[in-house]
C-alpha cells in the first residue's frame, strides 16, 4: 500500500503534498513525511503516526523558528532548522508519502522519504522490492551503510551509485529497474535538478498536468483537485518531470508517446456530517445506496435486469464461474456463489484472491472469473485476474471505482457499485452493495438462461424498506451489545447464505474493536472451535428461517448448533426476525431484525452486526475510521 504525491511548479509544494497525503491516507497510517527541494538542497521532515503528526511537527518547526527572537532559542535554532523552514515556505519542488509499514516497524527512521548517504536524492515508494537484500549485500560489501529496515532506502543507495558513475538521471533509474524484482512506484527528487523522475510497475501511479505545473499521486482523485488532464503511468515506464514539461520512457530508454486523459473532476472530498464518524455515516448511507442499485436495475419485475447490458457475453455461454476477492469482498463472493448456483444453476467456486495465483491455473474461455473490489487496486486481486485471463479465462469486475486498475482489466465487462467513496477503512455499504450486485448478477445469469425469476425480483424489491427499518433500530442495538465488549473471543456461526455474514461479522468485530472473533460454519464448531469455548467465549448466531425445505432445515440445524454451544456455557447472542418465538429458550441475547425470509436476509442481517462492532470499538475508545495496522486499499501481494 501506501500514498505518494509530488509537486513541481511555482506554488508553495508544502501545502500541495499535504493535501495530497492526506486525501492518500487511505493508503496506509504508520507515518507520513516529505522531501522538499529548496536552493539545491533535500530538506526532509517525517513522522511516525498519521499526517496530523507530520503536519503539527511542520508546524512547530515553523513556530519555533519565526518567534525565536533571544539567544537561547537562536541556538536551538540549528542552521538545519531554518533550512528546513525556508524550505517549507519557499520549496516549489517535492515528494512525499503516507505508510503503511511492510519492510521495518513503524518509526520515523523508516518513514518515507529515503536518502542516499549523501542525502542529495531523495526516494519514497509504494510497494515491496523482493531481491532487495541482495542488492543490500552488495551494496553493504562496497562500504554502503543503511540506517533503516527498509527495502526502499536500498533502492535509493543503489540508484545513488549509478549517478556516482556519472550516469544521467533517467539512465541511472532504468539501471535500477533494470535489476529490480517486485512491485514499486517511484517518486524521486535530486538535488541537483529540478526535476521528479518516476517509475511504476505493478502499483498505481499517475500524472497530474497543469500550467507550469505538474502533479504526481497514487490515486487520479488526488491529481484530479488540481487539474483534469491525468496520465496514467503504465507497468515499467520511467517518467520524468519538471515544471512545464513531462517527458516518459520505457525501460531500455526509448521515447514513449503520452496518452493524455481529459478525467472529470469529481469530488473527494466526504464530509461526516452529523455523524461521529465515517463508519456510522456509511452505515447509514446503505438504505439510499440498495434503493438506488435497485431502481437502476429494474423498475417492475417483469423487466429484465437491466444494469448488466453491457457484458459482452451470455451467461448461457458460461460453464463455470471463479469469484476472486479479499476480505469483505470474499465474504461478498460466498454469498454470490450461493445465489448463482441456486436461481441461475451455474457452478461457482470462491477463491481467496491470494490463494488462486498459488493454485494451479485451469481455466478456459467458457470460465468467468469475477474480480470483486471496492477500491480496484488490491494487488492480490489483480494478480488472481491477470493469471485467469492469461489461461484464457473470461474476465469480470464488480468494484467501487470506476477508475481502477481491476476496471480496467476487465473492460467493458464491468459492474460499478454506486456505494460513493467509503472512507472508513472497515467495508460497510461498499459491502452490502456488493452482495447486492451479486443477487442482481445471479438474477441477470438465471435470465439469460432463460429462467423466470419474477417472484425473486418482486421479493428483493422489498429491501429498501427493510433495511431502512433495521437502521432505525440502531439505538435499541446499542445496550445489548455493549453487554459483550470486554470479552476478548467471540464466535460468529451461521450455515448456507448467512455462513458468509458470521464471516462478515466477525471480520468488522476484529477490524474495529481487536477483539479475536472467528466466524465459522455452525456445523463445523464441533469439529474443532468447540474446544474453546466457555463462559468466556461469546457465541454469536444469526437464525433466519424461510418458506423452502432448504431454508428451514438450515434454520432448524443451526438452531441446535447453538444448543451445543450454550451446552458448553458460551454466552449466547442471535441475529433473528421479530415473529420468530424458537429463539427465546435459546439465547441469552436476541437482536430482532424484521422479518425476512432466508434466502434475502444477508444484508438485513448484516447491518446490526456492524453496528456491534461499531458500539463495542466506540465503547473501548478505538479509533474507528483508521483501525491499527490496517489499510483501505492494499497495494502488495
Ligand atoms: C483491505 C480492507 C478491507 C477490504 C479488503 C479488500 O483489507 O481493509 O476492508 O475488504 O482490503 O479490498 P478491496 O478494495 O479489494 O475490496
Amino acid at each position: 500500500m501506501c500514498g505518494i504525491v509530488g509537486y513541481i511548479g511555482n506554488k508553495a509544494a508544502k501545502d500541495i503534498l499535504l493535501n495530497g497525503l492526506k486525501s492518500l491516507e487511505y493508503r496506509g497510517y504508520d507515518s507520513a513525511g516529505i522531501a522538499l527541494l529548496d536552493e539545491g538542497r533535500i530538506n526532509v521532515i517525517k513522522s511516525q503516526g498519521k499526517i496530523a503528526s507530520l503536519e503539527s511537527k511542520i508546524n512547530q518547526l515553523q513556530n519555533v523558528t519565526s518567534t525565536s527572537s533571544n539567544k537561547p532559542e537562536k541556538e536551538f535554532n540549528s542552521i538545519l532548522q531554518e533550512r528546513l523552514v525556508n524550505a517549507i515556505n519557499k520549496s516549489n519542488c517535492g515528494i512525499g508519502h503516507t505508510r503503511w509499514a511492510t519492510h521495518g516497524k513503524p518509526s520515523d527512521i523508516n518513514s518515507h522519504p529515503h536518502l542516499n548517504t549523501a542525502g542529495n536524492i531523495a526516494l519514497v515508494h509504494n510497494g515491496i522490492i523482493k531481491n532487495f537484500y541482495e542488492i543490500k549485500r552488495e551494496l553493504e560489501e562496497d562500504g554502503v551503510e543503511f540506517i533503516s529496515e527498509t527495502d526502499t532506502e536500498v533502492v535509493v543507495k543503489f540508484y545513488s551509485k549509478f549517478k556516482d558513475q556519472g550516469l544521467s538521471d533517467i539512465d541511472a533509474f532504468r539501471k535500477v529497474l533494470q535489476r529490480l524484482d517486485g512491485s514499486y512506484a517511484f517518486a524521486l527528487i535530486n538535488a541537483d535538478s529540478q526535476k521528479i523522475i518516476l517509475a511504476k510497475n505493478q502499483s498505481p501511479l499517475v500524472i497530474g498536468i497543469g500550467d507550469n505545473e505538474n502533479f504526481i499521486a497514487s490515486d487520479s482523485a488526488t491529481v484530479l483537485e488540481h487539474t483534469e488532464k491525468v496520465i496514467k503511468l503504465k507497468d515499467l515506464q520511467i517518467a520524468e518531470l519538471s515544471a512545464n514539461d513531462v517527458k516518459l520512457f520505457d525501460l531500455d530508454g526509448n521515447t514513449v508517446k503520452l496518452e493524455v486523459h481529459h478525467m472529470h473532476q469529481v469530488s473527494s472530498v466526504a464530509e461526516k456530517g452529523p455523524y461521529k464518524h465515517f463508519l456510522l455515516k456509511e452505515i447509514h448511507e446503505q438504505p439510499a445506496v440498495i434503493s438506488k442499485m435497485l431502481l437502476d436495475a429494474y423498475s417492475v419485475a417483469t423487466e429484465p435486469i437491466a444494469c448488466f447490458n453491457n457484458l459482452d457475453f451470455k451467461f448461457s455461454q458460461i460453464d463455470k464461474i471463479s469469484f476472486v476477492a479479499c476480505g469483505s469482498a470474499y465474504h461478498a463472493a460466498l454469498v454470490g456463489k450461493y445465489l448463482i448456483e441456486l436461481w441461475a444453476k451455474i457452478p461457482v467456486e470462491v477463491n481467496i484472491a491470494s490463494e488462486f495465483c498459488s493454485f494451479p491455473v485451469l481455466h478456459g474461455k467458457n470460465n468467468l472469473v469475477i474480480g470483486i473490489s471496492q477500491s480496484g487496486e488490491t494487488a492480490d486481486t489483480i494478480a488472481a485476474i491477470k493469471s485467469a485471463q492469461s489461461a484464457g479465462a473470461k474476465i469480470m469486475a464488480i468494484t467501487n471505482k470506476q477508475d481502477s486498475a481491476i476496471f480496467d482489466l476487465a473492460k467493458p465487462n464491468t459492474y460499478v457499485t454506486p456505494a460513493g467513496i467509503e472512507v472508513s477503512v472497515a467495508s460497510t455499504k461498499a459491502f452490502t452493495s456488493q452482495v447486492l450486485a451479486l443477487y442482481l448478477l445471479a438474477i441477470k445469469a438465471a435470465e439469460d438462461k432463460g429462467l423466470d425469476l419474477i417472484d425473486i425480483k418482486d421479493e428483493l424489491h422489498k429491501l429498501p424498506l427493510v433495511i431502512d427499518q433495521v437502521i432505525e433500530r440502531a439505538d435499541d442495538y446499542h445496550a445489548p451489545f455493549l453487554k459483550y465488549a470486554n470479552y476478548r473471543d467471540f464466535l460468529f456461526l451461521s450455515r448456507g447464505v448467512n455462513y458468509p455474514i458470521a464471516l462478515e461479522g466477525a471480520l468488522k468485530l476484529k477490524e474495529l474493536s481487536y477483539i479475536h472473533a472467528t466466524g465459522y460454519p455452525s456445523g463445523e464448531m464441533k469439529h474443532g472451535p468447540i474446544a474453546i469455548l466457555d463462559q468466556n467465549v461469546p457465541v454469536l448466531s444469526i437464525a433466519i428461517d424461510g418458506a423452502s425445505e432448504l431454508e428451514h432445515n438450515v434454520y432448524k440445524k443451526t438452531l441446535s448448533n447453538a444448543e451445543e454451544a450454550r451446552a458448553r456455557m458460551s454466552p449466547s447472542l442471535v441475529i433473528a426476525c421479530d415473529s420468530n418465538r424458537d429463539v427465546e429458550n435459546i439465547f441469552d441475547e436476541i437482536i430482532r431484525i424484521p422479518n425476512i425470509s432466508q434466502f434475502f436476509s444477508p444484508i438485513i442481517a448484516t447491518i446490526p452486526l456492524q453496528f456491534l462492532a461499531y458500539y463495542i470499538a466506540e465503547h473501548l475508545g478505538k479509533d474507528v475510521d483508521q483501525p491499527r495496522n490496517l489499510a483501505k486499499s492494499v497495494t502488495v501481494e
